[in-house]
Protein backbone atom coordinates (compact mmCIF):
# COMPACT_ATOMS: atom_id res chain seq x y z
CA UNK A 1 0.00 0.00 0.00
CA UNK A 2 1.11 3.52 -0.85
CA UNK A 3 2.44 5.32 1.83
CA UNK A 4 0.10 9.36 1.41
CA UNK A 5 1.78 10.68 4.46
CA UNK A 6 2.95 14.08 3.81
CA UNK A 7 5.92 16.33 5.42
CA UNK A 8 4.84 20.08 4.46
CA UNK A 9 7.41 22.58 5.11
CA UNK A 10 7.62 20.56 8.23
CA UNK A 11 3.88 20.36 8.71
CA UNK A 12 2.85 16.90 8.85
CA UNK A 13 0.23 15.04 7.97
CA UNK A 14 -1.19 11.12 7.32
CA UNK A 15 -2.53 11.87 4.04
CA UNK A 16 -2.27 14.76 2.00
CA UNK A 17 -5.97 15.67 1.68
CA UNK A 18 -6.49 19.30 4.05
CA UNK A 19 -9.88 21.06 4.18
CA UNK A 20 -9.57 24.54 2.64
CA UNK A 21 -10.12 27.40 4.91
CA UNK A 22 -13.71 27.76 4.43
CA UNK A 23 -17.03 26.65 5.87
CA UNK A 24 -16.21 23.28 6.41
CA UNK A 25 -13.20 24.33 8.75
CA UNK A 26 -15.28 26.71 10.65
CA UNK A 27 -15.38 25.48 14.10
CA UNK A 28 -13.75 23.09 16.64
CA UNK A 29 -16.76 20.71 15.96
CA UNK A 30 -16.95 20.56 12.38
CA UNK A 31 -12.98 19.92 12.30
CA UNK A 32 -13.05 17.14 14.67
CA UNK A 33 -15.79 15.57 12.96
CA UNK A 34 -14.00 15.96 9.42
CA UNK A 35 -10.29 14.45 11.35
CA UNK A 36 -12.65 11.33 12.60
CA UNK A 37 -13.74 10.84 9.31
CA UNK A 38 -9.72 10.77 8.12
CA UNK A 39 -8.99 14.00 6.52
CA UNK A 40 -5.39 14.79 7.32
CA UNK A 41 -5.18 18.49 8.04
CA UNK A 42 -7.49 21.00 7.78
CA UNK A 43 -7.02 24.79 7.28
CA UNK A 44 -8.83 26.71 9.69
CA UNK A 45 -11.74 29.36 8.31
CA UNK A 46 -9.80 32.94 8.29
CA UNK A 47 -9.81 34.46 11.75
CA UNK A 48 -8.82 38.10 12.34
CA UNK A 49 -10.79 41.38 12.01
CA UNK A 50 -14.51 41.43 13.46
CA UNK A 51 -16.54 41.30 10.29
CA UNK A 52 -20.56 40.57 9.72
CA UNK A 53 -21.41 38.19 6.79
CA UNK A 54 -25.13 38.43 4.77
CA UNK A 55 -27.83 35.79 4.11
CA UNK A 56 -28.20 34.22 0.63
CA UNK A 57 -24.43 34.67 0.48
CA UNK A 58 -23.92 31.25 -1.72
CA UNK A 59 -24.39 31.20 -5.34
CA UNK A 60 -23.86 28.34 -8.00
CA UNK A 61 -23.57 27.90 -11.19
CA UNK A 62 -25.63 24.55 -12.29
CA UNK A 63 -24.90 23.42 -16.08
CA UNK A 64 -26.43 20.58 -18.02
CA UNK A 65 -28.25 18.97 -15.22
CA UNK A 66 -25.54 18.69 -13.19
CA UNK A 67 -25.66 20.54 -9.53
CA UNK A 68 -22.50 23.09 -8.35
CA UNK A 69 -20.32 22.86 -11.12
CA UNK A 70 -19.50 25.62 -9.68
CA UNK A 71 -19.87 27.90 -5.96
CA UNK A 72 -19.65 31.49 -5.92
CA UNK A 73 -19.62 32.98 -2.66
CA UNK A 74 -19.59 36.50 -1.05
CA UNK A 75 -18.43 35.61 2.51
CA UNK A 76 -16.29 37.12 4.47
CA UNK A 77 -14.03 35.71 7.03
CA UNK A 78 -15.39 34.06 10.03
CA UNK A 79 -17.60 35.78 12.12
CA UNK A 80 -17.09 34.10 15.04
CA UNK A 81 -15.17 36.47 17.77
CA UNK A 82 -11.41 35.63 17.55
CA UNK A 83 -11.09 34.06 20.94
CA UNK A 84 -13.25 30.95 20.29
CA UNK A 85 -11.56 30.39 17.58
CA UNK A 86 -8.42 30.17 19.10
CA UNK A 87 -9.73 28.24 21.48
CA UNK A 88 -11.30 25.60 19.94
CA UNK A 89 -7.83 25.42 17.47
CA UNK A 90 -6.21 24.83 21.03
CA UNK A 91 -8.45 22.46 21.47
CA UNK A 92 -8.85 20.38 18.18
CA UNK A 93 -4.76 20.26 17.79
CA UNK A 94 -4.18 18.59 21.43
CA UNK A 95 -6.76 15.57 20.76
CA UNK A 96 -5.33 15.40 17.25
CA UNK A 97 -1.61 15.95 17.69
CA UNK A 98 -0.45 13.68 13.81
CA UNK A 99 -2.73 16.29 12.13
CA UNK A 100 -2.23 19.21 10.36
CA UNK A 101 -3.76 22.41 11.97
CA UNK A 102 -2.81 25.47 9.65
CA UNK A 103 -4.62 28.34 10.43
CA UNK A 104 -5.73 31.12 7.87
CA UNK A 105 -5.59 34.26 9.24
CA UNK A 106 -6.13 38.24 7.45
CA UNK A 107 -5.85 41.30 9.56
CA UNK A 108 -5.17 45.15 8.99
CA UNK A 109 -2.30 45.77 7.32
CA UNK A 110 0.17 46.88 9.89
CA UNK A 111 3.11 45.21 11.56
CA UNK A 112 1.81 45.68 15.08
CA UNK A 113 -1.60 43.34 13.71
CA UNK A 114 0.02 40.77 12.23
CA UNK A 115 2.50 40.18 14.59
CA UNK A 116 0.05 40.09 17.27
CA UNK A 117 -2.45 37.21 15.49
CA UNK A 118 0.84 35.57 14.33
CA UNK A 119 1.78 35.45 18.30
CA UNK A 120 -1.80 34.36 19.83
CA UNK A 121 -1.97 31.74 16.84
CA UNK A 122 1.29 29.78 17.92
CA UNK A 123 0.35 29.85 21.44
CA UNK A 124 -2.71 27.79 19.99
CA UNK A 125 0.14 25.25 18.85
CA UNK A 126 -1.01 25.44 15.35
CA UNK A 127 1.09 23.70 12.77
CA UNK A 128 1.36 26.53 10.79
CA UNK A 129 -0.42 29.72 9.38
CA UNK A 130 -1.51 30.60 5.95
CA UNK A 131 -1.77 34.28 5.31
CA UNK A 132 -5.10 35.06 3.26
CA UNK A 133 -4.48 37.34 0.54
CA UNK A 134 -6.94 36.67 -1.28
CA UNK A 135 -10.86 37.04 -0.49
CA UNK A 136 -11.61 39.10 -3.89
CA UNK A 137 -15.42 40.49 -2.55
CA UNK A 138 -14.59 41.35 1.02
CA UNK A 139 -11.92 43.28 2.86
CA UNK A 140 -10.49 44.90 0.08
CA UNK A 141 -11.85 48.60 1.18
CA UNK A 142 -10.28 47.58 4.09
CA UNK A 143 -6.88 47.06 2.47
CA UNK A 144 -7.11 43.40 3.33
CA UNK A 145 -7.07 40.23 0.95
CA UNK A 146 -6.87 40.55 -2.81
CA UNK A 147 -5.68 44.41 -2.22
CA UNK A 148 -2.90 42.90 -0.76
CA UNK A 149 -2.57 39.71 -3.35
CA UNK A 150 -3.03 41.77 -6.96
CA UNK A 151 0.11 44.08 -5.32
CA UNK A 152 3.18 42.08 -5.31
CA UNK A 153 5.23 45.06 -3.46
CA UNK A 154 2.26 44.75 -0.55
CA UNK A 155 2.49 40.93 -0.42
CA UNK A 156 5.90 40.83 -0.08
CA UNK A 157 5.88 43.38 2.75
CA UNK A 158 3.31 42.14 4.61
CA UNK A 159 4.94 38.76 4.36
CA UNK A 160 7.99 40.01 5.71
CA UNK A 161 6.36 41.81 9.08
CA UNK A 162 4.80 37.97 9.44
CA UNK A 163 8.37 36.03 9.02
CA UNK A 164 9.78 38.10 11.76
CA UNK A 165 7.10 37.21 14.20
CA UNK A 166 6.63 33.61 13.36
CA UNK A 167 8.58 30.88 14.86
CA UNK A 168 6.06 28.24 12.55
CA UNK A 169 5.76 27.71 9.08
CA UNK A 170 4.00 30.68 6.92
CA UNK A 171 2.13 29.83 3.94
CA UNK A 172 1.53 31.82 1.49
CA UNK A 173 -2.12 32.22 -0.38
CA UNK A 174 -1.95 32.95 -3.54
CA UNK A 175 -5.30 34.93 -5.15
CA UNK A 176 -6.18 33.96 -9.13
CA UNK A 177 -7.43 37.34 -9.77
CA UNK A 178 -4.05 39.12 -11.56
CA UNK A 179 -2.48 38.80 -14.62
CA UNK A 180 0.56 36.50 -14.08
CA UNK A 181 0.70 34.44 -10.49
CA UNK A 182 4.37 34.06 -10.97
CA UNK A 183 5.03 37.63 -9.78
CA UNK A 184 3.02 37.66 -6.33
CA UNK A 185 4.60 34.09 -6.12
CA UNK A 186 8.04 35.47 -6.28
CA UNK A 187 7.11 38.22 -3.95
CA UNK A 188 6.42 35.96 -1.35
CA UNK A 189 9.75 33.84 -2.20
CA UNK A 190 11.46 36.67 -1.86
CA UNK A 191 10.07 37.88 1.63
CA UNK A 192 11.20 34.69 2.89
CA UNK A 193 7.76 32.15 3.39
CA UNK A 194 8.51 28.61 4.11
CA UNK A 195 5.09 27.30 1.53
CA UNK A 196 2.45 28.76 -1.25
CA UNK A 197 -0.65 27.87 -1.69
CA UNK A 198 -3.27 28.36 -4.76
CA UNK A 199 -5.98 29.41 -5.84
CA UNK A 200 -8.48 31.13 -3.38
CA UNK A 201 -11.79 32.09 -5.34
CA UNK A 202 -11.83 33.74 -9.03
CA UNK A 203 -14.09 36.81 -9.18
CA UNK A 204 -17.44 36.09 -10.94
CA UNK A 205 -21.29 36.98 -11.34
CA UNK A 206 -22.64 33.29 -11.59
CA UNK A 207 -25.87 35.05 -13.11
CA UNK A 208 -29.14 37.08 -13.29
CA UNK A 209 -32.74 35.85 -12.56
CA UNK A 210 -35.12 36.55 -15.40
CA UNK A 211 -38.06 36.99 -13.52
CA UNK A 212 -36.55 39.25 -11.24
CA UNK A 213 -33.44 40.90 -13.09
CA UNK A 214 -31.65 40.56 -9.75
CA UNK A 215 -28.21 39.71 -9.75
CA UNK A 216 -27.93 35.82 -8.42
CA UNK A 217 -27.60 35.94 -5.41
CA UNK A 218 -29.42 38.00 -4.25
CA UNK A 219 -29.11 40.20 -0.88
CA UNK A 220 -31.84 42.59 -0.61
CA UNK A 221 -31.95 43.59 -4.21
CA UNK A 222 -28.44 43.96 -4.72
CA UNK A 223 -25.66 41.28 -6.01
CA UNK A 224 -22.08 41.68 -6.73
CA UNK A 225 -18.80 40.10 -7.26
CA UNK A 226 -17.93 36.98 -5.38
CA UNK A 227 -15.71 34.33 -5.52
CA UNK A 228 -15.68 31.23 -7.87
CA UNK A 229 -14.55 27.54 -6.76
CA UNK A 230 -14.88 23.99 -7.85
CA UNK A 231 -14.88 21.49 -10.38
CA UNK A 232 -15.35 24.79 -13.19
CA UNK A 233 -11.86 26.51 -11.85
CA UNK A 234 -10.25 23.33 -11.62
CA UNK A 235 -8.10 24.37 -15.53
CA UNK A 236 -7.13 27.69 -14.52
CA UNK A 237 -6.08 26.63 -11.17
CA UNK A 238 -3.98 23.70 -12.79
CA UNK A 239 -2.40 26.27 -14.72
CA UNK A 240 -1.42 28.72 -12.29
CA UNK A 241 -0.30 25.23 -9.94
CA UNK A 242 2.30 23.92 -13.26
CA UNK A 243 3.33 28.58 -14.05
CA UNK A 244 5.00 27.96 -10.50
CA UNK A 245 6.55 24.70 -10.97
CA UNK A 246 7.93 25.63 -13.81
CA UNK A 247 9.32 29.61 -13.03
CA UNK A 248 12.70 29.25 -12.57
CA UNK A 249 13.00 31.47 -9.81
CA UNK A 250 9.83 29.85 -8.29
CA UNK A 251 10.68 26.42 -8.49
CA UNK A 252 14.31 26.89 -7.32
CA UNK A 253 13.34 28.17 -4.36
CA UNK A 254 12.15 24.81 -3.35
CA UNK A 255 8.83 25.83 -1.24
CA UNK A 256 6.43 23.28 -1.69
CA UNK A 257 3.01 24.33 -2.47
CA UNK A 258 -0.43 23.19 -1.38
CA UNK A 259 -3.05 23.23 -4.15
CA UNK A 260 -6.52 23.58 -4.23
CA UNK A 261 -9.27 24.78 -7.29
CA UNK A 262 -11.65 22.14 -8.29
CA UNK A 263 -10.28 18.85 -6.36
CA UNK A 264 -13.66 16.65 -5.75
CA UNK A 265 -12.54 13.27 -6.99
CA UNK A 266 -8.78 11.29 -6.46
CA UNK A 267 -8.19 11.54 -10.44
CA UNK A 268 -8.30 15.34 -10.04
CA UNK A 269 -5.57 14.97 -6.67
CA UNK A 270 -3.41 12.98 -8.83
CA UNK A 271 -3.43 15.99 -11.72
CA UNK A 272 -2.67 18.09 -8.58
CA UNK A 273 0.09 16.22 -7.20
CA UNK A 274 1.70 15.17 -10.59
CA UNK A 275 1.83 19.02 -11.15
CA UNK A 276 3.98 20.14 -8.45
CA UNK A 277 1.52 20.49 -5.44
CA UNK A 278 2.19 18.36 -2.12
CA UNK A 279 -0.38 18.97 -0.17
CA UNK A 280 -3.87 19.48 -1.48
CA UNK A 281 -7.02 21.27 0.02
CA UNK A 282 -10.55 20.84 -0.48
CA UNK A 283 -13.54 23.37 0.17
CA UNK A 284 -16.65 22.90 -2.20
CA UNK A 285 -16.73 18.99 -2.89
CA UNK A 286 -17.11 19.22 0.80
CA UNK A 287 -19.74 21.77 0.98
CA UNK A 288 -21.41 19.18 -1.94
CA UNK A 289 -21.11 16.06 -0.57
CA UNK A 290 -19.58 15.96 3.03
CA UNK A 291 -16.78 15.14 5.00
CA UNK A 292 -17.23 10.72 3.86
CA UNK A 293 -15.58 12.00 0.08
CA UNK A 294 -12.61 11.28 2.17
CA UNK A 295 -12.49 7.69 2.10
CA UNK A 296 -12.80 7.70 -2.05
CA UNK A 297 -9.91 10.41 -2.31
CA UNK A 298 -7.48 8.06 0.13
CA UNK A 299 -8.43 5.33 -1.67
CA UNK A 300 -8.70 6.11 -4.95
CA UNK A 301 -5.41 8.01 -4.92
CA UNK A 302 -3.41 4.87 -2.98
CA UNK A 303 -4.96 2.59 -5.61
CA UNK A 304 -3.62 4.65 -8.23
CA UNK A 305 -0.42 4.80 -6.54
CA UNK A 306 -0.02 1.10 -6.11
CA UNK A 307 -1.13 0.44 -10.04
CA UNK A 308 1.73 2.82 -11.09
CA UNK A 309 4.37 1.73 -9.11
CA UNK A 310 4.51 5.12 -6.72
CA UNK A 311 5.69 4.09 -2.95
CA UNK A 312 5.22 7.99 -1.95
CA UNK A 313 3.23 11.18 -2.17
CA UNK A 314 7.37 12.52 -3.15
CA UNK A 315 7.51 9.83 -5.72
CA UNK A 316 4.19 11.83 -7.39
CA UNK A 317 4.73 15.25 -6.91
CA UNK A 318 5.84 16.88 -9.99
CA UNK A 319 6.01 14.10 -12.32
CA UNK A 320 3.98 15.71 -15.73
CA UNK A 321 5.98 18.89 -14.88
CA UNK A 322 8.74 18.42 -17.48
CA UNK A 323 5.56 17.96 -20.42
CA UNK A 324 4.60 21.18 -19.67
CA UNK A 325 5.55 23.76 -22.37
CA UNK A 326 4.56 26.67 -24.67
CA UNK A 327 3.64 26.73 -28.42
CA UNK A 328 6.76 27.84 -29.62
CA UNK A 329 8.22 24.72 -28.81
CA UNK A 330 5.18 22.15 -29.80
CA UNK A 331 6.46 19.83 -33.06
CA UNK A 332 4.58 21.50 -35.83
CA UNK A 333 4.65 18.46 -37.64
CA UNK A 334 2.95 16.06 -35.26
CA UNK A 335 -0.15 14.61 -36.66
CA UNK A 336 -2.62 13.03 -35.49
CA UNK A 337 -6.33 11.95 -37.50
CA UNK A 338 -10.25 10.96 -35.90
CA UNK A 339 -11.01 7.24 -36.60
CA UNK A 340 -14.69 6.60 -35.60
CA UNK A 341 -15.10 3.23 -34.44
CA UNK A 342 -18.86 1.93 -36.57
CA UNK A 343 -19.86 -0.23 -34.38
CA UNK A 344 -19.93 1.74 -31.22
CA UNK A 345 -21.39 4.84 -33.27
CA UNK A 346 -25.18 5.61 -32.67
CA UNK A 347 -25.54 8.21 -35.45
CA UNK A 348 -26.31 11.20 -34.33
CA UNK A 349 -24.38 13.08 -36.40
CA UNK A 350 -22.58 15.91 -33.58
CA UNK A 351 -19.61 14.92 -35.42
CA UNK A 352 -20.46 15.80 -38.77
CA UNK A 353 -21.96 19.02 -37.80
CA UNK A 354 -19.13 20.22 -36.09
CA UNK A 355 -16.75 19.38 -38.28
CA UNK A 356 -18.50 20.90 -41.40
CA UNK A 357 -19.71 24.40 -39.73
CA UNK A 358 -17.02 25.06 -37.66
CA UNK A 359 -13.81 23.18 -39.03
CA UNK A 360 -12.10 21.63 -41.80
CA UNK A 361 -15.36 19.71 -43.40
CA UNK A 362 -14.02 15.87 -43.84
CA UNK A 363 -16.59 13.99 -42.32
CA UNK A 364 -19.00 12.28 -44.95
CA UNK A 365 -22.47 11.10 -44.74
CA UNK A 366 -21.92 7.49 -45.86
CA UNK A 367 -25.37 5.90 -46.76
CA UNK A 368 -26.11 1.82 -46.34
CA UNK A 369 -25.80 1.99 -49.91
CA UNK A 370 -21.93 3.41 -49.70
CA UNK A 371 -23.07 6.49 -51.19
CA UNK A 372 -22.08 9.63 -49.98
CA UNK A 373 -25.16 11.60 -49.32
CA UNK A 374 -26.66 14.98 -47.90
CA UNK A 375 -27.17 15.35 -44.36
CA UNK A 376 -30.97 15.17 -43.72
CA UNK A 377 -32.05 16.79 -39.96
CA UNK A 378 -32.39 14.94 -36.83
CA UNK A 379 -35.72 13.86 -36.03
CA UNK A 380 -36.48 13.73 -32.36
CA UNK A 381 -39.26 11.23 -32.82
CA UNK A 382 -37.00 8.67 -34.19
CA UNK A 383 -35.06 9.26 -31.08
CA UNK A 384 -33.59 5.77 -30.09
CA UNK A 385 -36.06 3.87 -32.39
CA UNK A 386 -33.39 0.78 -34.08
CA UNK A 387 -34.97 1.32 -37.60
CA UNK A 388 -34.46 5.06 -37.58
CA UNK A 389 -30.47 4.57 -36.44
CA UNK A 390 -30.41 1.51 -39.12
CA UNK A 391 -31.12 3.84 -41.75
CA UNK A 392 -29.51 7.03 -40.73
CA UNK A 393 -25.74 7.41 -42.83
CA UNK A 394 -22.65 6.58 -41.49
CA UNK A 395 -20.21 9.48 -40.58
CA UNK A 396 -16.96 8.44 -42.17
CA UNK A 397 -13.70 10.72 -41.83
CA UNK A 398 -11.71 11.86 -44.85
CA UNK A 399 -8.17 11.41 -43.31
CA UNK A 400 -6.22 13.08 -46.22
CA UNK A 401 -8.32 16.12 -45.11
CA UNK A 402 -8.23 15.69 -41.20
CA UNK A 403 -6.18 18.24 -39.81
CA UNK A 404 -6.47 16.75 -36.27
CA UNK A 405 -8.76 19.63 -34.40
CA UNK A 406 -10.04 16.67 -32.61
CA UNK A 407 -13.25 18.66 -32.19
CA UNK A 408 -15.68 15.79 -33.53
CA UNK A 409 -13.62 13.43 -30.42
CA UNK A 410 -14.54 16.03 -27.99
CA UNK A 411 -18.37 16.42 -28.87
CA UNK A 412 -19.27 12.92 -29.64
CA UNK A 413 -21.38 11.62 -26.66
CA UNK A 414 -20.02 7.86 -27.05
CA UNK A 415 -16.72 7.41 -25.40
CA UNK A 416 -14.04 5.59 -27.30
CA UNK A 417 -16.12 6.02 -30.35
CA UNK A 418 -13.78 8.17 -31.85
CA UNK A 419 -10.04 8.07 -31.11
CA UNK A 420 -6.97 10.65 -32.19
CA UNK A 421 -4.89 8.23 -34.07
CA UNK A 422 -1.20 9.54 -34.17
CA UNK A 423 -0.42 9.32 -37.72
CA UNK A 424 3.49 9.35 -39.57
CA UNK A 425 4.67 12.56 -39.91
CA UNK A 426 4.60 14.00 -43.48
CA UNK A 427 7.44 16.91 -42.92
CA UNK A 428 10.59 16.65 -41.10
CA UNK A 429 10.19 17.91 -37.34
CA UNK A 430 10.51 21.18 -36.62
CA UNK A 431 8.95 23.84 -34.29
CA UNK A 432 7.92 27.54 -34.60
CA UNK A 433 10.91 28.66 -32.40
CA UNK A 434 13.27 27.05 -35.00
CA UNK A 435 11.45 28.71 -38.20
CA UNK A 436 11.86 31.61 -36.59
CA UNK A 437 15.88 31.16 -35.72
CA UNK A 438 16.21 29.48 -39.42
CA UNK A 439 14.09 31.53 -41.94
CA UNK A 440 12.62 34.78 -39.52
CA UNK A 441 11.07 36.14 -42.63
CA UNK A 442 8.74 33.34 -43.16
CA UNK A 443 7.14 34.51 -39.45
CA UNK A 444 6.58 37.99 -40.29
CA UNK A 445 5.37 38.07 -43.74
CA UNK A 446 2.74 36.20 -45.97
CA UNK A 447 4.43 35.81 -49.49
CA UNK A 448 7.85 34.54 -47.46
CA UNK A 449 4.99 32.17 -45.70
CA UNK A 450 3.54 31.12 -48.65
CA UNK A 451 7.19 30.22 -50.02
CA UNK A 452 7.76 28.23 -47.08
CA UNK A 453 4.74 26.03 -47.67
CA UNK A 454 5.43 25.01 -51.18
CA UNK A 455 8.88 23.96 -50.28
CA UNK A 456 7.44 22.07 -47.41
CA UNK A 457 4.72 20.59 -49.19
CA UNK A 458 2.38 21.93 -46.61
CA UNK A 459 -1.16 22.58 -47.72
CA UNK A 460 -3.81 24.50 -45.90
CA UNK A 461 -7.31 23.53 -46.13
C1 LIG B 1 -18.02 29.80 0.73
C2 LIG B 1 -16.54 29.92 0.68
C3 LIG B 1 -15.87 30.59 1.69
C4 LIG B 1 -14.48 30.71 1.66
N1 LIG B 1 -13.84 31.34 2.69
C5 LIG B 1 -12.48 31.44 2.65
C6 LIG B 1 -11.77 32.03 3.71
O1 LIG B 1 -12.35 32.43 4.73
N2 LIG B 1 -10.43 32.12 3.61
C7 LIG B 1 -9.74 31.66 2.52
O2 LIG B 1 -8.51 31.78 2.47
N3 LIG B 1 -10.41 31.08 1.50
C8 LIG B 1 -11.74 30.95 1.54
N4 LIG B 1 -12.39 30.31 0.52
C9 LIG B 1 -11.61 29.78 -0.62
C10 LIG B 1 -11.26 28.30 -0.42
O3 LIG B 1 -10.39 28.13 0.68
C11 LIG B 1 -10.57 27.73 -1.68
O4 LIG B 1 -9.43 28.51 -1.94
C12 LIG B 1 -11.48 27.76 -2.90
O5 LIG B 1 -12.80 27.46 -2.54
C13 LIG B 1 -10.99 26.78 -3.99
O6 LIG B 1 -11.13 25.44 -3.61
P1 LIG B 1 -12.39 24.52 -4.07
O7 LIG B 1 -12.51 24.63 -5.54
O8 LIG B 1 -12.06 23.14 -3.56
O9 LIG B 1 -13.60 25.08 -3.40
C14 LIG B 1 -13.77 30.17 0.56
C15 LIG B 1 -14.45 29.50 -0.45
C16 LIG B 1 -15.82 29.37 -0.39
C17 LIG B 1 -16.52 28.63 -1.51
S1 LIG C 1 -10.44 16.07 -36.00
FE1 LIG C 1 -11.32 18.01 -36.66
S2 LIG C 1 -10.89 18.09 -38.83
FE2 LIG C 1 -10.65 15.93 -38.23
S3 LIG C 1 -12.62 14.99 -38.53
FE3 LIG C 1 -12.58 15.68 -36.43
S4 LIG C 1 -13.53 17.73 -36.50
FE4 LIG C 1 -12.94 17.19 -38.60
S1 LIG D 1 -20.58 11.99 -32.66
FE1 LIG D 1 -19.84 9.93 -32.21
S2 LIG D 1 -21.72 8.72 -32.01
FE2 LIG D 1 -22.32 10.63 -33.00
S3 LIG D 1 -22.21 10.16 -35.17
FE3 LIG D 1 -20.22 11.00 -34.60
S4 LIG D 1 -18.98 9.22 -34.13
FE4 LIG D 1 -21.08 8.55 -34.13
Amino acid sequence: MADLSIDFAGIKSPNPFWLASAPPSNSGMQVHRAFEAGWGGAVWKTIGTPVLNVSNRYGAWHYGGQRMLAINNVELISDRPIELNLREIADVKRNWPDRAVVVSAMVAPNAEAWSEVVKRIQDTGADGIELNFGCPHGMSERGMGSAVGQVPEYLERITGWVMSAASIPIIVKLTPNITNIVVPARSAVSAGANALSLINTINSIVGVDLDTLAITPNIGGKGGHGGYAGPAVKPIALNMLASLGTDEVVSKSGLPISGMGGISTWQDAAEFLLLGATSLQVCTAVMHYGFRIIDDLCNGLSNWMDEKGYATINDVVGQSLHRVSEFKHFDLSFKAVARIDQDTCIKCNLCYVACNDTTHQCIDLVSAAGKVVQPYSYDVRSNGKDEAINTRPQPVVREADCVGCRLCYNVCPVDHCIEMVEVAPEHPSTTWNEILQAEPEVTEDWEAMKAYRERNGLHIH
